[in-house]
């Protein structure tokens, strides 16, 4: 024990030397000092969206620090390349969008306008923006995500069916209707060959089937009983597995989400809400057909649905009727943070299936020198797996709203393979008193009326 301890911290001191001799190497030794950037500020553009860029303020509301995963790559390429940054927001709080007449808003006007050295944030690389702007290399890839109203209570109706499958219950109920002409023609048999009077009813049989109690078959009749008692036990294990998972369908809510996919938004009588100047703008007002155009089509009909703020569509899907689509990673933050600030219940979702993956990367002006050095050291980063950390740590936060009703889909109905053992009880019985049934006919027919013994 006390071996494998000192191993352990032999490893985790060795890991520590590891990473700690990676990060020098990636913010201090191989600091490059260039001209172009050494002790030089850059003009940078960014929009607030949490978790990518969060602003730090002081009591003036001057912003003194950007925080988040896009700021944690700009604050290493400070350190590498020895600069320092301006932060400024556009008025519009966009990040760029192309406008009917022909000029840029956004950040990417900025950026045009020589207002500024760099763009930052969860940037779309996208065909039409790249005409007009030089990005860095990707350092993350990101699909849309769609925020819904939280998802609907379904039916209850059905719930007594749904512990067993229907092949189950087809099973159940062919053995319910065979079992008793079985067991009956076998009384009928068995008092023949007895030379007693078949006084047994059909009506009888069932009573005992449904597991009746104060029925009694004769003690002679053993191949009778054993099948009767192979069956109670066969309940017994039907009834317990069918009690069990009725009850855990009744305490977990049959919750259904309002949409899984964009396919379906469409139909959903729920409107859509896009921001203003994202990639998404300019996806769908671009779109010539499909899905897209669809979504293109409501948002020149409704202007307003284009809003210009985050928080403005997130507060309308929360009053109902909307949905809105962003980032996933953006969906995700502000579905957890809507969790955690209503004191922990869901008025939000987020739809299953997500759409138009695109890359992540800073923007620069067209023929920027400062290009290169970003690439180089974004790269680096790539693959010294630093991105990887800082994405888990910024990106892959706790998500209970989207996984409250994915727990509800854990629960299944019971199958044939679940009830297998107990069928196999059934057959195994069913066997053994055919051959007692045999048995007790060859031995009452060859006129032995006395039989001892019972079960
Ligand atoms: C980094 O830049 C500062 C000015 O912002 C300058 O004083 C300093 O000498 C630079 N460091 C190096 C190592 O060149
Ligand atoms: C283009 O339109 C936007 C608003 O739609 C306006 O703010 C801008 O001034 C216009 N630019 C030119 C060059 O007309
Ligand atoms: C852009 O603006 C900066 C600072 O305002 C200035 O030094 C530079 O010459 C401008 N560049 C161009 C191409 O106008």
């Amino acid at each position: 024990m006390g071996n494998l301890c000192r191993r352990l911290v032999g490893v985790l001191v060795l890991l520590t030397v590891f990473t700690e001799n990676a990060i020098t190497q990636l913010y201090g030794q191989d600091a490059v000092h260039s001209n172009l950037l050494n002790g030089k500020t850059l003009r940078v553009a960014s929009v607030e969206i949490l978790p990518f860029v969060e602003f730090l303020r002081n009591e003036n509301g001057d912003i003194t620090e950007g925080r988040g995963f896009s700021f944690e790559i700009l604050n290493a390429l400070m350190e590498t390349y020895n600069f320092s940054i301006t932060i400024k927001i556009p008025k519009d709080e966009a990040y760029g969008a192309l406008l009917p007449n022909g000029t840029w808003n956004g950040m990417i006007a900025m950026i045009l306008n020589n207002e500024s050295d760099v763009g930052i944030g969860s940037f779309s690389v996208t065909h039409m923006r790249h005409q007009f702007v030089d990005f860095t290399v990707a350092y993350y890839e990101e699909s849309s995500g769609i925020m819904i109203p939280a998802p609907v209570r379904g039916k209850q109706l059905s719930t007594f069916i749904k512990p067993f499958q229907f092949q189950v219950w087809m099973i159940l109920m062919g053995i319910l209707v065979v079992l008793p002409f079985v067991m009956w023609m076998q009384s009928k048999l068995l008092a023949k060959a007895q030379r007693t009077n078949p006084k047994k009813q059909l009506a009888f049989i069932y009573g005992v089937l449904l597991t009746q109690s104060g029925q009694k078959i004769p003690e002679k009749e053993h191949s009778l009983r054993l099948l009767a008692m192979i069956w109670f036990l066969c309940a017994l294990v039907f009834i317990h597995a069918y009690i069990g998972t009725l009850v855990s369908f009744l305490s977990v809510p049959n919750l259904k989400p309002v949409i899984r996919s964009l396919d379906e938004l469409p139909a959903s009588g729920l409107g859509w809400i896009v921001w203003s100047g994202s990639d998404l703008e300019s996806l769908f007002l671009e779109a010539t057909d499909g899905i897209y155009r669809i979504i293109g089509d409501q948002l020149r009909q409704h202007p307003e649905r284009l809003v210009d703020f985050l928080v403005e569509g997130e507060q309308a899907v929360k009053k109902g009727g909307f949905a809105y689509m962003n980032n996933k990673a953006r969906i995700k933050y502000a579905v957890e943070k809507d969790f955690i600030s209503s004191g922990f219940t869901c008025n939000l979702d987020v739809a299953k299936e997500t759409f138009y993956k695109v890359n992540q990367a800073f923007a620069l002006p067209k023929g920027s020198p400062i290009g290169a050095f970003f690439n180089k050291k974004i790269l680096s980063m790539l693959e010294s797996g630093l991105m990887e950390h800082w994405r888990k740590k910024h990106l892959s936060g706790k998500d209970h709203c989207s996984a409250s009703h994915s727990y509800g889909a854990l629960l299944r109905k019971l199958n044939f393979d679940d009830l297998k053992s107990a069928f196999l009880i059934w057959f195994v019985g069913v066997c053994i008193a055919f051959m007692v049934f045999v048995v007790e006919n060859i031995v009452y027919f060859s006129g032995k009326t006395e039989h001892h013994g019972t079960w």
